[in-house]
């Protein structure tokens, strides 16, 4: 399976969710990496809990941000996170109850929507953090 890298135009211009989203990619190859038929079925569970995890802790850097500064699509915006954070659990459950490996189908659908999230989803709250988080702030983040 084709591997997914970060690129500039993800960019949302807060450094720690930059941080963030290249981590999620990572996990996403890794789990590329430990899937497939020579795969070890207990390094894909502990690869697919690992980004429940951190696709849990994101999210809420994401929300948090959103709240303190009064983000106004921070509803329908945590609503994308647990439709995310449901497939991916229910898919996990799937494929580690069949005793499969990681099918494509989790795959796919992880990279997928990742890329799609931050592109359409996070980017909106660019130009929102951008004007509402005072420079010297948003370096902190
Ligand atoms: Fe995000
Ligand atoms: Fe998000």
């Amino acid at each position: 399976m084709e591997k997914v890298s970060w690129k500039e135009e993800y960019s949302v211009g807060i450094g720690k969710i930059d941080r963030q989203h290249r981590h999620l990619f990572e996990i996403i190859n890794k789990l590329i990496d430990r899937s497939g038929s020579s795969g070890d079925s207990a390094l894909v569970s502990e690869t697919l809990t690992e980004m429940l995890n951190y696709a849990k802790e994101h999210f809420t850097t994401e929300e948090e941000l959103m709240q303190e500064y009064g983000y106004p699509e921070i509803e329908s915006h945590k609503e994308q996170h647990i439709y995310f954070f449901k497939t991916t659990a229910e898919l996990s459950i799937s494929a580690l109850n069949k005793q499969s490996m990681v099918s494509s189908e989790i795959v796919e659908f992880l990279k997928l929507w990742l890329t799609l999230h931050i592109l359409k989803c996070d980017m909106k709250y660019k130009e929102f953090f951008k004007a509402n988080i005072p420079a010297k702030a948003a370096l902190s983040v």
